[in-house]
Order: C-alpha cells, then structure tokens, then sequence
C-alpha cells in the first residue's frame, strides 16, 4: 500500500526507537546506555529479572516507544499506518529492534479475532458465542476450553496481545456491551471471564481484563461521572474484575472512557494505583481504553502504564510529551521505567517474547466445533410448557423470521467477528460504525431441517404477520425468531424492534404451539410470554449457532444454560427506568449516581421486593433434578457447603447447583449473594456428592475504616436453589468474625 506523507512521523518515531545509532534531530542527546541486548533474551532468569536488564539498557526514547500505541488498522482515518501492524486490527505498538524487543500486535476482543471498523477485507475467524452466552453456561472449564480457542486463533494470526476479558457488571440492561462481558454477579462474572482469559493466554498471548472500571452504560461512556460508595463498588463491579484477575491473571487492564467519582478512569488514582495496584498487587500494564488517555502527566502519575489507539496525527499524550514532562521533573523517571518494566514483564511472563506469535494454518473445523460445544451449553431454555422437545412425533414445522434461513446474529462495534463465509444478511442498517449489523452464515432453518429428519419445515420470513400467521396455523409447532442487534458505543431499549412482538403475538393466536427463540444481547421485555408455549434465549450464538438452536429444539442437546442476569418485567422494575444520557453532548460531564449501590441485578430485585419476569440463574433442562444432603461447615477459616444431586429425570442433563448465602440478621446492601455455584453432567439415575466453598468476600461488607473486608460474626443462612427466585432448602450457621484485606484472593 501506499502510505501518506503524514506517516513520515511514524517514521520518526520508528527512528526515535530504534535510538543510539540513528542520527535523526529527534536523537536523544544523553549518550546509549552499553547495550546488552542478547542478555534479557536468556530464559533462566525471571521475568522481572530480564525486564530489568532490558530496561537498564533502554534509552529514554526507546522506552518512549514501548509506553504509546496507535490504531492498527489500515484506514483512511488512521494517519499512523504503520506497515508492520495487522491490516484490521486495533493496535500496534512498535518494537525496539536495537534491543530485540518485538512490536505488540493487538487484536479485540471476546469472541474471537475481530475486524476493525468493518476495514475490508475482513479477517474471517472463528465466533464464539457472546460473552453473555458464555457465563450463561456456568461452566469455567468450557470457558477456558473457548479462551484457548480463540488466544490460539488470535496467535496464528499474528497477534500477541487480544484485548479480551470484558468484565463489567450487567447494571443496565439497555448497555449495547452487555453481550460482551458477564452478566450482573460478581462472582459468576468474575470466574467465566477469569476462565476465558486462562485459556487465552495459554496461547502465549496477554489476554486485558476491561473496562476498568464502572464503565456500565455506552450512552455518554466518555463524559458519564459515575458516583458510587468506595463499599458498594468493591462489592459489585470491582469484585468482578478482582475475581477474573485473580482466576485469570491477565498480563494486561484496560481502563475505560468514563469518570469515576469526579475522576477519569485512566487517571484515577484511587483506581489504578490504590485498588488495582496496591491492593490487588496487580504487577501486568494498564493500557487505556482507545483514546482514553486525556494528561500527560496525571495519566502518567496515577498509573497508566501504555497510552493506546493513537490515530490522528499528533493526537498522544506521551512520546515526546512524556519524555518533556521527565525532564521538567513532573513525572519521575523511575514511573517511565515501571511503565515499560511491566510491559516488558508480561510479555516475557506470558510467553510472548520466548515464543513468538506468527501467522500458521487454522484448524476452522475443530474450531467451530468449540464455538458449538460453547454454545449448547449457554443456551437457555427459559419457558417450556412441553411444546420442546420438538419430539419424534411431529409432522410440521413452520419456521418464522429472524433471518432464521441465514443465519444467526452477531454483536457489534469493535468486538466484531466475521466467521468464516462472511456476513450472511449484508445491506442493514446501520452501515456505518458500530455497524453495519452482522449475520454468520451458520443457518438455524437449514440446521432445523437435518435434526427433523422427515419432519416438513416451511419457512416464512416474517416481514407480513399475516402470512407468518397462516403458516403457523396449518403446522404443528411454529418456531419465531426474534433478534436484537446490539453494539458498542450505543444503549437500546429493553423492547424488541421494529414490529417483533406484534409478530410473536399473531403467530401466537394462529398456532398455541408456538416457540420463540430469542437472539438478543441482553434482557429484553416479552408481552406475550403468556401466550406462547415455549422460550429459548440464545443470545448471539457464534459460528455454530444454527446446529447449535436447532439440536437443543429437537432434544438431541438438553438445555443447561442458566441466566447470568435478570430479566424484567418493565424498565419501571430497574433502579433506572431509563439510561442517563442518551443523545448527551458529548464531553459535557454528567453525573449517574448508582443508588443501589453493590445491590446490582437479582440482588435490587430481592432488596426492592420485586419480582422479574425470569430471574437471574433460571433455566430449564429436559430432565428433573433433586438436591439434597445440604450440610455448612466451617473448616477453618473457610465456610464449606455440602449436598448431593441426582438427575430424577429420563435423560441425561447439566443441574447448575447455586449457593446463596444471607445474614439471618440482615446488613447488607440486599437479602442474599451467590456464594458459590457447580454444573454437573448426571445420567439418568446418577447422583453426585459435592463441596463447595464460599469465597469469603461474598460474606463480608467493606470496612472503610480498616481499608479490609469483614465478616461480622452471627447466624448466615445457606441455600442451596436453582435460581435466585428459587426459595430451595436452607441450613444456618453462626461465623465468626473475620478480617480480610482488601487484597485478599481467596484460592480455595
Ligand atoms: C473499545 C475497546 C476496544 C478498543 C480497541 C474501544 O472503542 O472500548 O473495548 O478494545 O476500542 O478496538
């Protein structure tokens, strides 16, 4: 390609870092340290040990180089086109080929190897299901199994930094990410994305924990001042991200666009270096949300390690402005070496220095057979009143809408995946960024077909009620589907487009069988839940999503996924009928005030006394589980649950078993928290002992005064449901009390 004039100052930058030996103006005047290149390279010694020799032998301009990154994409809207970077991908940051330090090659995000800003040609990858999908499976092994998938991908593609592990806390139904991260517990979340980024990162590649932190809305998400109690935050979101860096050990945080407390995340002292740093002992980079970077020298001070996603030219905070800031003495020139020493760190400590990434073959049908598995097990069968399983017995079917004869939908904006064969439905609106919306070509309708053999399938699109209605009459079952395309840098409403459940509703009164497959990012509002027989949300169910809807319809896969958020009945149930913000002038700071404090989800529904239309943990299975035996110990200092269950049922099925626990004498922020949860596979008749341990915090309050966690002594009831509406059975025990400091990770 041809590069414009303007690159000429990525060249300097280039030069800049390839530094003693270039005699550009830019060359720096102190002379070269004694380089030793080849020392740091040696693999015996730790990984802060060969960061130090690297960065002892560093010049303050090549150090410069490693702490600013630029938008990888090659587009006409990037001035910093650098030749070496992926052609779609989100960021670049050079190397230092004087010391052999490698570029960082970073690809989003979550559901595998995405496309930047639709740059053509898209890079077609595997798709995982949404993350939302993901933890509806509550299965960490399936999410780690999916990481390793994806990490792998992202390695044979050239990458060696994914911008993936999206943990913010379902708070809003209507945020456009919510398909990306993990839905509204801490513990749930915190554990399936901390699952996803170990496996990623056993590809060698540093996975990001993101977007640090409260960064739970995308209306005004550069400009929203969110304002929360230190107690309620690290309760709710901030225990997320705890959990997955503790589970997941990411090289790499991200902090996000918006304002915490009156202070912008990424210079957020209280955030970077208190919370992350200090308390959690994090020793991976923070790098910024792209383009979150907004101070020289306060992002520098208050822990910011690598400034990213630089596009316009001389749009950066750092480079020659940091080194400035250096030398006037406004930010101390051990801060620059503890930015690149923990760069440097990570990508020894990750293996992408000693085992470097580079293009190879994909293996897209193993692939997509992960993408399926992952699928299977997070789809959740939300109502079923016997029309599923489809059944042996059937003779038709009418398939309805949702581009079912295509394919399935994807979400958008910078998490965006092409699967393999491209977008099946092209030409819809927006087309434009976060846009255009995606389909992969992985069919429900033709799927459906294979599973039933013999059974006739018709199929009607759905665009005339009237004729979808007539179709549905003379079948036995009608199949609808319904689809909310969701995305980055935008909030939707909680209904579902255009003329959807008028749809539903008609199909409805023509045939009582009617199943509604929903493919949604998040929660949505179903009026006519009571009028249809069956219910199944399968979220954006990546590149096998068709065989994957269309196996758990028939029964040859029994449903085991379990909501990992909410649904309401109305937005007047929420702490906020409606997202602050929307249509806000950007860059005028607005504040949101989270009231309900860490009572986040199921836990604002307990404390408000209200009652969802599907509550959080819900879902059914084809067969029937029974739990029983529950027993809570103490095995010092540990609190221990104890039950067994057996599959009751005729066919074999996944129970997701879930822990709650409550103080009998009240005191929180809500009645009860998750305190632990298992998913077991059991044949019919098997049954299964089980221990889980609830990981302290989920029992403690946050004690400012002592900067710790802790548990006040006194009576805590256990119980043991299948959701959290489920009232289960109980046992109590008396705790005693206990301090835990704040960074206190419980590994049990
Ligand atoms: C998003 C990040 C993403 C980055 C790079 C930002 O707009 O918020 O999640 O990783 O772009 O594409």
């Amino acid at each position: 390609m041809t590069l414009p004039a303007k690159l000429s100052f990525a060249s300097l930058v280039l030069a800049l870092g390839a530094g003693c030996s270039t005699r550009s103006k830019l060359e720096p005047v102190a002379p070269c340290p004694p380089a030793s290149p080849a020392s740091w390279l040696e693999q015996g010694p730790s990984p802060d040990e060969r960061a130090t020799r690297l960065v002892s032998s560093m010049t303050e301009a090549e150090k410069l180089t490693v702490v600013t990154g630029y938008f990888g994409a090659h587009a006409e809207w990037n001035a910093y086109r650098f030749p070496e970077a992926r052609p779609q991908s989100a960021g670049f940051v050079p190397g230092v080929a004087r010391v052999k330090l490698t570029p960082q090659w970073q690809t989003d995000a979550g559901s595998g190897v995405a496309t930047q800003g639709a740059a053509p040609p898209e890079l077609e990858r595997t798709l995982l299901p949404s993350g939302i999908l993901t933890a509806s499976t509550w299965d960490p092994a399936l999410a780690e199994q999916s990481g390793a998938m994806i990490g792998s991908e992202a390695r044979a593609s050239g990458f060696n930094v994914m911008l993936a592990g999206g943990v913010n806390l379902l708070r809003e139904p209507g945020n456009g990410r919510n398909f990306e991260y993990g839905g509204e517990d801490p513990l749930l979340a915190g554990t399936m994305v901390g699952a996803l980024v170990r496996g990623i990162q056993s590809s060698h590649v540093v996975a990001t924990v993101k977007h640090f932190a409260l960064n739970d809305q995308e209306s005004g998400r550069r400009s929203v001042n969110v304002l929360i109690d230190e107690g309620a935050a690290r309760l709710s979101d901030l225990l997320a991200f705890q959990l997955a860096i503790e589970q997941g050990a990411p090289g790499s945080v991200m902090c996000s666009y918006n304002l915490v407390n009156g202070v912008h995340a990424c210079q957020n002292d209280w955030l970077l270096n208190g919370v992350l740093k200090r308390d959690w002992g994090f020793a991976g980079f923070v790098m910024s949300d792209w383009g979150a970077q907004a101070d020289t020298v306060l992002d520098a001070n208050h822990g910011l390690d690598q400034e990213t996603g630089v596009s316009r030219l001389g749009e950066y905070q750092w480079l020659d402005k940091l080194g400035a800031a250096v030398r006037a003495g406004k930010v101390a020139p051990a801060r620059l070496d503890d930015m690149v020493h923990r760069i440097v760190r990570t990508l020894i400590d990750k293996g992408a220095i000693d085992a470097p990434a580079r293009p190879a073959p994909i293996d897209f049908e193993a692939h997509a057979a992960v993408s399926q598995a992952d699928a299977e097990a997070g789809i959740v069968l939300l109502k079923n009143d016997g029309a599923l399983p489809l059944g042996t017995t059937l003779k038709s079917v009418a398939v309805i809408g949702g581009h079912a004869d295509r394919g399935v939908l994807t979400g958008g904006g910078s998490a965006q995946v092409y699967a393999p064969g491209g977008n099946a439905v092209p030409g819809l609106t927006p087309e434009r960024w976060p846009g255009p919306p995606v389909y992969a070509r992985s069919s429900p309708l033709e799927a459906l077909g294979k599973e039933l053999p013999g059974v006739s399938v018709a199929w009607n699109e759905g665009s005339d009620r009237a004729a979808a209605a007539a179709a549905a009459a003379h079948t036995d079952v009608a199949v609808v589907f319904v689809t909310q395309w969701t995305a980055e840098a935008l909030d939707f409403p909680l209904t579902l487009p255009g003329e959807q459940d008028a749809l539903v509703e008609a199909v409805a009164r023509a045939n009582r069988r009617t199943v509604v497959v929903l493919e949604t990012g998040g929660p949505v509002l179903m009026p006519w839940v009571e009028r249809v027989s069956a219910v199944v949300e399968a979220w954006y169910p990546g590149s096998r999503g068709g065989p994957a809807i269309a196996r758990v319809l028939s029964g040859a896969v029994n449903p085991s996924g379990h909501l990992p958020a909410s649904f309401p009945r109305s937005a007047e149930q929420l702490p906020r009928a409606r997202i602050a913000g929307v249509g806000a002038t950007p860059d005028i700071v607005f504040d949101v005030r989270y009231d309900e404090g860490a009572a986040v989800g199921y836990r604002w529904y307990d404390r408000s006394g209200r009652e969802p239309l599907f509550a959080f943990g819900h879902g059914q299975s084809y067969t029937t589980f029974k739990r029983d035996e529950l027993a809570a110990r103490i095995e010092a200092p540990e609190l221990r649950v104890t039950f067994r269950v057996s599959n009751s049922g005729t066919q074999r099925g996944q129970d997701v078993a879930q822990v709650y626990v409550s103080p009998v004498a009240g005191g929180w922020e809500c009645p009860k928290r998750l305190g632990a949860f298992t998913k077991l596979a059991l044949a019919p008749g098997e049954n299964r002992a089980v221990t889980l341990t609830v990981d302290p915090r989920l029992l403690a309050v946050w004690d400012g005064e002592r900067h710790a966690f802790r548990i006040a002594p006194g009576e805590y009831r256990v119980t043991l449901a299948s959701s959290a509406r489920d009232p289960g059975q109980s046992v109590t025990i008396a705790l005693p009390e206990r301090l835990l400091p704040a960074g206190a990770g419980s590994k049990p």
